[in-house]
């Protein structure tokens, strides 16, 4: 998914990152990403900001003087996982500079947005910690670096990024953009809900103008991108005011929908109280916008809900998805729930289980509530026991599962348009997605990436089909 530019490009006018680099020689830089799929884009245009420094994009950790990992923040497990990362950077590090270079080690992301200055006290391998309002800046601090300063740069300037990152998307990429595309329309969230560290992270909802949105679209479309996954962390709060004129979310969409060679569109991930009318009514409407949402209910439970500060009640939602399902009956549902919030009874464990029961999900991300220093979650004192959130947790996945496997095997033998995105594990495969998101393997010259083809699905995995080609579009 992730684009990446494979060499660097260099630009005048000011020192090049190359020759003010010591080994007067091109920097290589990992860039590793952790977390959601905004993580993902902005590795991208991380990648893109040191490109355009004439720094090149490598997997290999043996040819980089510059590792950066872009870190999640979300759950302690996550962010645990960033610091013993770092740790077996140790022998790299050493290795680089016994061989007179300057390695250097930048945390970028959510961690290093929540931790900052916290992070060099806890590992002083790391030279950068940047949060991700900042990465434009990415290449002099690493500059900056390399004369031996540590630095950290996490102040919110939304709008700055935004107004780099657009400068960014359009430098020139030897790459090709991926099938299916992200693209982030919309950074942050006012919501709080009380387990949550994203309003933290990635601070207040900030919304890019259409206009920026649709000149990227159009460059990712241009680059051969067939499919565009608007991001927001809230994205179906989506509004901009432009020319006087409101845009919410389903303008945006009708409006992409009109770049002839986009076939497909996606966003994610969206909050129930802001599935607007309008929203819904797009999904009737327009054919590119894609039959599938993902929809994090949380919990089944009012009373959890409440303490979750999710502003929505279990009705609400269930409402919600039958006047979705309405406007469009293919409509294919994912969701995300928390077991054991604080006070978390039996009961209220059974009224989510209740709520996946009815609604049968096509697939469901299930989580362990964490608690995260700093969310009004944290301070409760009403704190579920681990054994009892695992138990909880196990049920739940049981149950996701056995509602979900009558869903998929009742697919297997119709025909879908997948569009192809990859090749697959084997020789010979081909993967792509239908429109409800599944994912589809099917035997295919590799020409077909790219296109859409209409497969005929032949057997249903856990998260997955495979499925044989029927004819392929005439694109
Ligand atoms: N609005 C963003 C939220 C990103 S977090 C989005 O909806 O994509 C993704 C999911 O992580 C949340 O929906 C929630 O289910 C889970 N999550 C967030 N904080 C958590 C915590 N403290 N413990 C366990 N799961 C959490
Ligand atoms: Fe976190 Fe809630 Fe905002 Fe999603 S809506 S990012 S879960 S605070
Ligand atoms: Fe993680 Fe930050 Fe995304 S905390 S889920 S990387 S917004």
């Amino acid at each position: 998914m992730l684009r990446i530019q494979s060499s660097g490009i260099r630009h005048g006018g000011r020192t090049s990152f190359v020759t003010a680099n010591s080994e007067k020689q091109a920097s290589k830089a990992v860039v590793r990403s952790y977390g959601c799929q905004m993580n993902v884009y902005d590795s991208g245009k991380i990648s893109n900001f040191l490109g355009s420094e004439g720094v090149s994009i490598t997997t290999e950790l043996g040819e980089a003087d510059i590792v950066v990992l872009n870190t999640c923040h979300i759950r302690e497990k996550a962010a645990e996982k960033i610091y013993s990362e770092i740790g077996t950077l140790g022998e790299w590090k050493q290795a680089r500079r016994a061989a007179g270079g300057s390695p250097i080690v930048a945390i970028a992301g959510c961690v290093a947005q929540a931790e900052g200055a916290e992070i060099l006290r806890r590992q002083s391998l790391v030279d950068v910690v940047v949060g991700p309002q900042s990465y434009q800046k990415l290449p002099d601090l690493i500059m900056q670096a390399r004369a031996g300063r540590k630095l950290v740069e996490i102040d919110f300037a939304t709008a700055e990024k935004f107004d780099r990152l657009d400068r960014a998307a359009h430098t020139p990429a030897p790459t090709r953009a991926a099938v299916s595309a992200f693209l982030t329309i919309q950074e942050g969230c006012d919501k709080f809900c009380t387990f949550c560290v994203v309003p933290y992270t990635r601070g207040e909802e900030v919304c890019r103008t259409p206009a920026s949105v649709l000149a990227e679209a159009q460059r990712l479309v241009a680059d051969g991108a067939r499919e565009l996954v608007l991001l927001g962390q809230n994205v179906n709060a989506y509004s901009s005011i432009e020319d006087d004129r409101d845009w919410n979310l389903a303008d945006l969409v009708a409006a992409l929908s009109d770049i002839g060679d986009l076939e497909r569109i996606r966003y994610t991930t969206s909050h129930p109280r802001d599935m607007s009318p309008d929203l819904i009514a797009a999904h009737r409407d327009m054919p590119k916008l894609m039959p599938f949402l993902h929809l994090p209910a949380q919990s089944g439970s009012d009373r959890i809900l409440r303490a979750m500060n999710r502003r929505h009640t279990a009705d609400h939602y269930r409402r919600l998805i039958g006047r979705i399902r309405e406007a469009r009956a293919d409509m294919a549902f994912s969701t995300d729930i928390i077991v054991g919030f604080p006070g978390e009874t039996a009961a209220d464990f059974e009224a989510t289980c209740a709520l996946v029961e009815e609604i049968g999900f096509s697939s469901a991300f299930t989580f362990k509530y964490s608690i995260r220093a700093g969310t009004p979650g944290a301070e409760a004192d009403d704190q579920i026991e681990e054994p009892v959130k695992h138990e909880r947790l196990l049920a739940l996945q049981a149950l996701v599962e056995r509602r979900r496997r009558p869903i998929n095997a009742s697919a297997v033998g119709s025909v879908v348009p997948v569009l192809f995105e990859k090749r697959g594990r084997h020789p010979g495969q081909i993967v792509g997605r239908s429109p409800t998101f599944q994912s589809v393997f099917a035997s295919g010259d590799a020409a077909l990436i790219g296109r859409t083809c209409d497969v005929r699905l032949t057997s249903a995995g856990p998260n997955s089909f495979a499925g044989a080609i029927v004819a392929a579009s005439e694109r």
